[in-house]
Order: structure tokens, then sequence, then C-alpha cells
């Protein structure tokens, strides 16, 4: 469904006097694929150009080579193919949960009246209907980690973006939220591209995982998951998921 093929991106770093100097090699000749329905997970470290990747995606930048194919037509630079769920939760925290969930769908100009109970709807669904006319700050991380994940549904694209979503939760609320990532993707089955540092996260969520090298990033390894879903907590402990994440760490820190 989507093809990225040998994208490269240099950024000019600031305040640099001599241009050669200040060349911030990020993406070097990456190539990836996604197929509809998959759940892809990128893991790199720390800087090595994972969300800039998710930004040449959405058409917000653009790669200084290479291609980005959605089903074989070049999008680059285009905006509007995807739905994006960036590194931080961008709720506005003067709109209530229900207005920050439509925001996508009015930017669209579709009626607030129409998008407010297209969200009412979804966020029924996702049982966080007794948050609809709550702030953003009064809910817990997890909840508006939720609730940024259906604004990005809601924008209703082939392909879900998400950097990050589960970083800055604790370990339970996290493992919390992949059961419940898990359960709404064994009902939608969205095609989802996400970006982790959380070697177990991928594993547990994932159908196959891309490694990045640190900056610039390439793709350092690729890894098939398959095991059964629903996957159950217990499959941390199984002896081939403890192989794979050891594989992982080894191409992460290599
Ligand atoms: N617009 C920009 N102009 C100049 N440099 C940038 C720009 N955006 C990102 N960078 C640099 O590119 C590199 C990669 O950034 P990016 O945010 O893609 O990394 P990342 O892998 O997502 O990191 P993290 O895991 O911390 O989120 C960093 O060194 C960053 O400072
Ligand atoms: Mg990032």
């Amino acid at each position: 469904m989507l093809k990225i093929v040998g994208v490269s991106k240099t950024y000019i770093a600031g305040g640099g006097k001599d241009r050669e100097n200040s060349l911030l090699p990020t993406l070097n000749n990456i190539s990836l694929s996604i197929s509809k329905g998959e759940f892809v997970s990128i893991i790199g470290p720390s800087g090595c150009g994972k969300s800039t990747l998710f930004n040449l995606i959405s058409g917000l930048e653009q790669p200084d080579q290479g291609r980005i194919l959605l089903q074989d037509q070049d999008i680059i630079g285009e905006k509007g193919h995807v739905s994006y769920m960036m590194q931080k939760d961008l709720l506005l925290p003067w709109r209530t949960i229900l207005d920050n969930c439509i925001l996508g769908l009015e930017l669209r100009q579709i009626a607030k009246a129409e998008a407010r109970k297209k969200a009412m709807q979804m966020l029924q669904e996702f049982n966080l209907e007794k948050f609809a006319s709550s702030y953003p700050p009064h809910l817990s991380g997890g909840m508006r980690q939720r609730v940024a994940f259906l604004r990005t549904m809601l924008a209703d694209k082939e392909i879900l973006l998400l950097d990050e979503p589960f970083g800055a939760l604790d370990a339970l609320t996290k493992s919390e939220m992949h059961d419940w990532l898990a359960q709404i993707c064994q009902k939608y089955h969205p095609t989802v591209l996400f970006i982790t540092h959380d070697v177990e996260e991928a594993l547990f969520l994932s159908d196959r995982i891309y490694v990045l090298s640190s900056r610039p990033a390439d793709v350092k390894i690729e890894l098939k998951v398959d095991f059964p879903r629903p996957r159950q907590r217990r499959i941390l402990v199984d002896q081939q998921f403890i192989k794979m994440k050891k594989e992982l760490l080894e191409a992460l820190f290599a």
C-alpha cells in the first residue's frame, strides 16, 4: 500500500557559518513498505530520524532523494493522505474532548453538528463518552492518548501514522494501552505505521518491525512477527518472544 523507496533527507542545522559543517544528514537511503491492514513498527535510537520519516510521509516536509508511493502514486509533498498522530498529543486545552475529536473533520469543512455526531459515536465505541464534555487537562495521560488516537482514527485515512503514542506513559498504563490498541486493531484492521523506542511494545503489537540505525538512519534489520492474535501478555515470557527481543536489542545497540 505504502512504499518508501531510497529516501534521503539532510537538514541544515541552524547557526553554522560554514554550510558544509552544518549539514545534518538524517535519513540515508531508507526503503520500507507496508501492506493494507498491516501493523508495522519502526524502532530506532533517539534523534535518528523517525519523526522526520513521518513528516515526509505526511507531506509536511520533502525528501532530497527517493520516492514515496501510496498505491503506486507519488505523494511527495502532498498532505491529506494519511492520519498522523504526532509525538505530542496536541489536544487543545481550551476545547472539550468532543470538540478536540472533531478538529480534523472541521478542517475538512464538515458541519459541526454532523462532526460531533460522528465523534460521539466513536467516543461511545471506545468507552470514552463520559469524558465528552471534559477538558484535556482533567484527563489522565492514558486517556488523553486514547482521545488523540480516536481523533486520528476519525480522520478516516488509509494509513495511521502513530509517533510514540505511549512514550510518556508509566509501565502499567502502557500495557493497558497495548491491550486496548490490539483490540481496536482486531476490530477495525487499520493499516498502522508505529514509531517506538520500546522493543517489547513493538513485538507485542506488530506484524513486522524495522530497526533503524542511528542518524543518518538506514534500515538495519526487518523482522516478521507472527505470533497468533489475539495476543496475551504471557507471550512476553515465550522463548521465541525473548529470542526476538534479543535480536532487536542487538540490532539497536550494535
Ligand atoms: N526542521 C528541522 N531542521 C533541522 N534539523 C531538524 C529538523 N527536524 C529534525 N531535525 C534534526 O534531525 C534529527 C532527527 O530528528 P527526528 O525528530 O526525526 O528524530 P527522532 O528519531 O524522531 O528522535 P526521537 O526518538 O527523540 O523522537 C535530529 O538531530 C533533529 O535535531
Ligand atoms: Mg521523534
